[in-house]
């Protein structure tokens, strides 16, 4: 049996018959195509999985297809988030800064870092370590740090200041 949902995906409507009993990640990864959600744990630990549900994080892999009816999904392979929007192949300010100070890490877990930030600078356009440390926390990393995380977090913040002080002048 499977159920009709009608949802958005990185800005695209789509209506869509769901297993009541999938995951989000399946429904993206499996019916979709949009591998760039990756599966690490399924047990809401690793972040891995990480999407953005109606401008929130959530773990994709703890919340059913079903449950992104009439909602807004956005993953790693959309380009609507940040203050200077990324055309389709090209990378967004939050993508270029891991890039530009070593916050990319393993392309495991990179994504859904990448998620959280675009969704904490949304919310919180200038955030402090804390606030960033937080917005971070469920996203593991099992090799490398976050030192470099938290300093494209900075980059991509200090850098959208700037450019609402030069277009506010
Ligand atoms: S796969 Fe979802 S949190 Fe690990
Ligand atoms: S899990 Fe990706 S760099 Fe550690």
């Amino acid at each position: 049996m499977s159920v009709p949902i009608s949802t958005i995906v990185n800005g695209q409507s789509i209506d869509l018959a769901v297993d009541p009993r999938s995951t989000l990640v399946d429904l993206l990864r499996e019916q979709l195509g949009l591998t760039g959600t990756h599966v690490g744990c399924r047990t809401a630990s690793c972040g891995a999985c990480t999407v953005v549900l109606d401008g929130n994080t959530v773990k994709s892999c703890c919340v059913l297809a079903a449950e992104a009816d009439g909602r807004s999904v956005q993953t790693i392979e959309g380009h609507v988030d940040g203050e200077r929007r990324a055309r389709p192949g090209e990378l967004d300010d939050v993508q270029e800064a891991f890039v530009q100070v070593q916050g990319m890490q393993c392309g495991f877990c990179t994504p859904g870092m990448v998620l959280s930030v675009r969704a904490l600078l949304a919310a919180n356009p200038d955030p402090t370590d804390q606030e960033a440390k937080a917005a971070i926390a469920g996203n593991l990393c099992r090799c490398t740090g976050y030192v470099n995380i938290l300093r494209a977090i900075r980059r991509v913040a200090d850098e959208r200041a700037h450019a609402k002080e030069s277009t506010d002048v």
